[in-house]
């Protein structure tokens, strides 16, 4: 049986993000069997999303919206995956060094617009970087890519 496909879309400009998103790449190759795609952002493309049974959106922000990169993705990608993609269940983590409220309405607003299914509120990872937010990332995405494998969303 063919593999159920994992988009994992992660911007990583930093030590700290690169080790949110190396905590869930680990978690979701030892503890699911779906075949995952990591990229950054600005490598991926519309087919990347149209082909994937499942999207995780790894972000930072930065001037108190989503970062450039996540948003060159969607700048390229919106209109190719509008009424085509509808359902497509994703997940959002968001590093950020104080706040992180304008990312979350911001990536939000654009999963509406794509009538993408949230399966978890965005999490926000914000202030002085914590060695647990590393563990919160991986859950977050294990808990997409298991879904995804057995089909739950
Ligand atoms: C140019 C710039 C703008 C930033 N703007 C914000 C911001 O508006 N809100 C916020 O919470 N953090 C902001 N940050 C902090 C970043 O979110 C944070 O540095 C990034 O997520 C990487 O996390 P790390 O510093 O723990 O590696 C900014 C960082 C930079 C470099």
């Amino acid at each position: 049986m063919t593999k159920a496909t994992v988009l994992f879309i992660a911007h990583a400009p930093s030590p700290n993000t690169l080790a949110l998103r190396d905590a869930a790449c680990v978690s979701i190759t030892r503890d699911s069997d779906v075949r995952l795609i990591t990229k950054s952002p600005f490598d991926c493309t519309h087919e990347d999303a149209l082909a994937a049974d499942g999207i995780i959106i790894g972000t930072t922000e930065n001037i108190g919206a989503m970062a450039g990169a996540t948003k060159d993705f969607f700048d390229r990608s919106y209109n190719q995956l509008l009424d085509v993609t509808a359902g497509k269940p994703v997940a959002v983590y968001i590093r950020a060094g104080l706040d992180g409220t304008g990312t979350k309405l911001g990536v939000s607003a654009i999963i509406t617009g794509l009538r993408w299914r949230l399966v978890a509120d965005p999490l926000i990872l914000k202030g002085e970087w914590q060695d647990d937010f590393t563990d919160a990332a991986a859950e977050l995405a294990l808990t997409l890519a298991a879904g995804v494998e057995l089909g739950l969303y």
